[in-house]
């Protein structure tokens, strides 16, 4: 058994089954390569303090160096006793280098260590989520562009409502996730902070430069107070809450395809690439991909709940539980980041089916239209809601569909009623009458791709 970086106080020996239960080497190894670059600048910082000589420091990067291309080869080999990526690192370093390397430890703790580590390693997460998320968003935009002229039924409570663009339901989507590409980004500002520097809680006895330590490592700048650097997880609350509002936005979005794609509606077709069969009914094919975007978000809404109530009764700085946040951030970066290029994926390769949208449009989704027809010839809505009603009445009796009313019949039920009333039946415009900003007229919904292509573009 090698010796522990604590061990000096120690005469007992640690139980086995706590020795595994303390450890975190199994899933913080995902660290190395982050561990070994703020340990590099950290032994820069030193030489710059006086603490090392010029000599000592390049050593100690050098075999740090070495050390992170037997990871990166993958035969760097985790010992017993190497509790966590930190003294896994630094006992490699050892070996390979000598004494020196029990220098690179000066002032500093895992505490402040880890928190480092964490925020560089989410940096670098965070700029790939970015490009998966920009690209969904650019594909879509595509899409929306593409299939402008598409006409399908809208719905509220699932119900058929009004005539919409498909674009125009697409590019409702669109919106939420350009928001929680914007929110990305302002939280990774604030991840970009640095702790090191912060010792195991009362700050670094060696005068260690820590705006240039900074500079080293490409922060944006440092914390404000040691006590909070090392027990401040809020970046990572902040992060799972955003994986967490993606993946609903995802999972309705992948709703509503899983709804579209059903035989009854058949709008869409997913391209077989994201489908799968049933094992036992050989005409299956089941959007997979889709319900695993769906169930998915229940396990993020899991992670960000579990990290803030381990948070919630915390005494000040670090306390052990905080090693509990890795393993829901790392699977959260993992879920997310193929969730949306599954996303994307889906998104890609669906065939729309244009003809079934259309037939799904019925006359009665143009009641509004009818009373808006009134309304125009001086109708206050309230009547003429009324009286649009009374009109799908007359129609169910009749046994017509609502189209089919006489304007005689309809005159019966107002006078201002007058032939042009026929121009009613038209779902193209019905849809080209919403012609404000954000409505689903082609206009409207060609500035809303013109408005998200420039924000896309400024990214
Ligand atoms: N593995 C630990 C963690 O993930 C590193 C910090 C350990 N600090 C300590 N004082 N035991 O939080």
């Amino acid at each position: 058994m090698t010796k522990k970086l604590w061990g000096g106080r120690f005469t007992g020996k640690t139980d086995p089954l706590m020795e595994e239960f303390n450890a975190s080497i199994a899933f913080d190894r995902r660290l190395w390569q982050v561990d070994i670059q703020g340990s590099q600048a950290y032994a820069r910082a030193l030489v710059s303090a006086g603490l090392l000589t010029p000599g000592e420091g390049d050593m100690i990067v050098a075999g740090l160096e070495q050390v992170a291309q037997e990871w990166a080869r993958g035969e760097f080999v985790i010992q017993a006793g190497d509790e966590d990526i930190h003294t896994a690192n630094e006992r490699r370093l050892t070996e390979l280098i000598g004494p020196v390397a029990g220098k690179l430890h000066t002032g500093r703790s895992r505490n402040d260590q880890i928190a480092t580590d964490v925020r560089l390693w989410l940096r670098g997460e965070i700029v790939q989520l970015r490009g998966h998320l920009h690209q969904l968003i650019g594909v879509a935009l595509d899409r929306a562009a593409e299939e402008i002229d598409l006409l399908m039924p809208g719905y509220t409570h699932l119900q058929p409502a009004q005539p919409v663009r498909w674009s125009h339901w697409l590019l409702s989507h669109v919106w939420a996730w350009q928001r929680d590409a914007d929110r990305l980004d302002e939280l990774a500002a604030r991840v970009n902070i640095m702790p090191l520097g912060s010792g195991a809680l009362a700050g670094n006895p060696f005068a260690i430069d820590r705006a240039r330590l900074a500079d080293d490592l490409g922060f944006a700048g440092v914390t404000g107070n040691s006590m909070d650097g090392v027990s401040d997880r809020d970046f990572i609350v902040e992060f799972l809450f955003w994986a967490t509002l993606t993946m609903v936005h995802l999972s309705r979005f992948a709703e509503d395809l899983i709804v579209y794609s059903s035989r009854e509606f058949g709008f869409v077709t997913l391209a077989d690439a994201y489908s799968t069969g049933s094992s036992l009914m050989p005409q299956k094919k089941n959007p997979d991909a889709l319900e695993l975007l769906r169930g998915k978000s229940g396990r993020m809404v899991g992670h960000l709940t579990g990290l803030v109530v381990t948070i919630k009764g915390l005494p000040s700085t670090y306390n052990k539980d905080l090693q509990e946040d890795k393993e829901p951030l790392f699977d959260a970066v993992t879920n997310i980041s193929g969730s949306l290029q599954i996303a994307c994926g889906v998104l890609s390769t669906l065939q729309v089916n244009p003809a079934a949208m259309r037939a799904a449009l019925s006359p009665e989704m143009l009641a509004t239209d009818l009373a808006e027809y009134l309304v125009r010839k001086g109708v206050p809505f309230r009547e003429s809601h009324h009286i649009a009603g009374a009109a799908v009445q007359m129609a169910e009796l009749q046994g017509v569909p609502l189209s089919q009313l006489m304007v005689e019949d309809l005159q019966k039920l107002h006078g201002a009623f007058e032939a042009d009333a026929a121009a009613i039946w038209n779902f193209d415009q019905s849809v080209e009458r919403r012609d404000v900003e954000g409505g689903t007229s082609r206009r409207a919904v060609l500035a809303q791709i013109a408005r998200l292509r420039t924000w896309l573009d400024g990214k």
